[in-house]
């Protein structure tokens, strides 16, 4: 039995998936507080499996131990957190309150239950600004902002714990840049309000929920001058997770892995690819550059495929058409169903 927390985010939903469809038994804890139960709903349509799911906050030690006095795991795949790059420069307690506080209560409630294997999300945001391209898991680490210094101090409380107790297993896996969505249309990323990241907003640039896509700078030393990528189809990556479980369940020790394709492309270039796959323009206007971005960022991926017998298979191409798919099918992501279901309680 697996616990899956954050299992109805964006990667969260995508790893459920191909846990279940491998013949894992999971239970899902999540707060809600970035995502929708309509995904929870999605993910047992997709698999026509069924599983446990609570509503938790990792905040609320209580209820959590709740999760572990009523079943028994063998691991935990830990997706929770808060991720907005902006609102933690803004909000900084609240990203440690919630990302490091949450996850020493997992950690505390997994080390008195005895269910000592971890998989961590982890990002490449924790290698701050590159000195090298392609980048190794043994680079030098650094935030640069408060919610990259979340994911970097949990990496450090792992590992710290690890060294106190070599019972645990754990693998970190630090994501580059994860777009696409489940080819089926009915899980995706359902970012709150205008999106972040540049996919989520070419797609909704792309259904007329936003005018154009603003590119920030066109001066850095790339192909274009915009900045480059290492994108992820998300199936690939909720393959990752599949892997590194099966290495922790089967081993001790503490490993990060990159999660990447190993290839990068430029903002232009992805806008390029998407309206090529999907016959839709793209208005776009270059804009000054974001303040924190790097000019490029790709993965060293070759770690994860020795030791974990892992390598992202899709291309550009899926990518765009599986997120167009999830965008067109979803115009509001999981919004309007929500919406029905929540008149259909009121009657
Ligand atoms: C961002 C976060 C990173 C986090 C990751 C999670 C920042 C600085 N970094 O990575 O910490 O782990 O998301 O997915 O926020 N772009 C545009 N216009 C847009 C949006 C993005 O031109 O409207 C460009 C960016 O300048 C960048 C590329 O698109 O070159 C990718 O941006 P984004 O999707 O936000 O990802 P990252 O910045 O790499």
């Amino acid at each position: 039995m697996i616990l899956i927390v954050g299992g109805a985010g964006y990667i969260g939903s995508h790893t459920c998936v191909q846990l279940l469809n491998a013949g894992h038994e999971i239970v899902v804890v999540d707060s809600l507080s970035n995502s929708k139960y309509e995904s929870i709903k999605r993910i047992k349509e997709i698999t026509g499996k069924e599983f446990k799911f609570y509503q938790i906050d990792l905040l609320n030690k209580n209820e959590l131990e709740l999760v572990f006095k009523e079943n028994k795991f063998d691991a935990v795949v830990h997706f929770a957190g808060y991720k907005a790059v902006g609102e933690s420069v803004e909000k900084p307690l609240k990203y440690y309150q919630n990302n490091i506080t949450g996850t020493i209560h997992l950690c505390e409630l997994m080390s008195e239950y005895n269910v000592k294997k971890m998989v961590f999300s982890s990002s490449a945001t924790v290698y701050g600004i590159p000195k090298q391209v392609p980048i190794v898991e043994t680079a030098p680490l650094q935030a640069t902002n408060p919610y990259g210094r979340t994911k970097l101090m949990i990496e450090e409380i792992l590992q710290d714990l690890y060294v106190s107790d070599s019972d645990w297993s754990i693998a970190i896996l630090r994501y580059f840049n994860p777009i696409g969505a489940h080819i089926s249309g009915k899980i995706g990323e359902d970012p709150n309000g205008i999106p972040n990241n540049l996919m989520p907003f070419i797609t909704q640039v792309g259904v007329g929920k936003l005018e154009k896509l603003k590119v920030f700078g066109n001066d850095y030393p790339t192909v274009d001058g915009t900045g480059v990528r290492d994108y992820i189809h998300v199936e690939d990556l909720a393959n990752g997770h599949l892997k590194a479980l099966e290495k922790i369940l089967a081993s001790t020790g503490l490993d990060a892995y990159n999660l990447g394709t190993g290839s990068g492309y430029s903002v232009l270039e992805l806008v390029n690819a998407f309206e090529k796959v999907t016959g839709i323009k793209i208005p776009y206007e270059v804009v000054d550059r974001r303040p924190g971005d790097v000019a490029v960022c790709y993965a060293d991926p070759t770690k994860a495929e020795k030791e974990l017998g892992w390598k992202a298979e899709l291309g550009i191409e899926r990518m765009c058409e599986d997120s167009w798919r999830w965008q067109s099918l979803n115009p509001n992501g999981y919004e309007v169903n929500e919406l029905v279901t929540n008149t259909k309680t009121k009657q």
